[in-house]
């Protein structure tokens, strides 16, 4: 008598909206591609209720979530530990349970974007001028595994000075930080700027001042759309070197997920690729911070 195959570890992402989420396909290769057993569902829950479900699917067996808009900061209060970098970034996007039965939540959205810039685009960080619009949860995320490549600079820059002034102190002992409105941004290039506000949802672009591209900055917009976003339109326009939308954020920090969870790093090229030729079909821009 043969005994019955067993049935495959559950995770999830759990978030409102995830109906347009690209994570059931990423997880979904990756485990193909390192021959995992396991299943990758989206919950959709509004706030409300996010505690409760997420209670839910551990208790009946599930093995690890990931968290998304807009539950991000409230999954921080319904873990039992949290890593150092969830702790600095104010917000979870992977929780897993742990052999004591305990609920660890992290935050892999920096470090894939550490990756993606690094590995991917081939990009150094270390003694360079980087300059970040926006200091929502997306910005947060980032500017400690920024800090940790030594950056020369790290400017933030915020339509709320205070919110940035806010993550600036916040992070004051870790490197060099500028904090501002986006008119207070010094006018001269940076190597690396960075798109971490929502203004390419309403269209728009934030207001810094046209100097801050140079022939040889290049510009990363944490957004991802099919084509052209309004952010990397406008650098190609001032002459940027290159510009960037966030896929590569968004397979990097589920790789690093996906090893939390599995104990494998999968290969991300093929999925990178994939998603981009797929993207381009994509209806809409998907906000900074709205991954995985
Ligand atoms: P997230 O978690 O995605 O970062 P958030 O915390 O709501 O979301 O932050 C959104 C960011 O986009 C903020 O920096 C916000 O600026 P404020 O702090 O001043 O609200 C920024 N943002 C949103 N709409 C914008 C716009 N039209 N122009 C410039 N910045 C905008």
């Amino acid at each position: 008598m043969t005994s019955a195959p067993s049935p495959p570890d559950r995770y999830a992402l759990v978030g409102h909206p995830v109906s347009h989420s690209w994570s059931p396909f990423i997880h979904g290769m990756f485990a193909r591609a390192t021959l995992q057993h396991m299943q990758y569902r989206l919950i959709d829950v509004t706030a409300d209720r996010f505690r409760a479900e997420a209670v839910q699917f551990f208790v009946d067996g599930g093995k690890g979530l990931n968290v998304t808009i807009p539950h991000k900061q409230a999954a921080v209060g319904f873990v039992n530990e949290l890593t150092a970098r969830a702790e600095e970034a104010g917000a979870v996007n992977t929780i897993s349970l742990t052999q004591d039965g305990e609920l660890l939540g992290d935050n892999t959205d920096g470090i894939g974007l550490v990756l993606d810039l690094e590995q991917n685009l081939g990009l150094a960080l270390a003694e360079k001028r980087i300059l970040v619009l926006g200091a929502g949860g997306a910005t947060r995320g980032v500017v400690g595994p920024i800090l940790a490549r030594r950056p020369n600079l790290l400017a933030i820059a915020n339509r709320t000075v205070a919110r940035a002034v806010e993550i600036a102190d916040a992070f004051s002992a870790r490197g060099s930080l500028a904090a501002s409105g986006f008119d207070g941004v010094e006018a001269r290039p940076f190597d690396l700027i960075i798109n971490a506000t929502a203004a390419s949802l309403h269209g728009t672009v934030p207001p810094v001042d046209a100097a801050v591209v140079g022939r040889e900055t290049v510009c990363y917009d944490m957004a991802y759309a099919p084509g052209d976003t309004p952010f990397t339109l406008w650098a190609e326009k001032l002459g940027a070197r290159a510009t960037h939308k966030g896929w590569g954020m968004l397979v990097e920090q589920a790789a690093e997920a996906f090893l939390i969870w599995r104990g494998v790093r999968p290969q991300t090229r093929a999925v990178l690729e994939l998603l981009t030729a797929k993207g381009r079909e994509l209806p809409r821009v998907t906000p900074p911070g709205s991954g995985p």
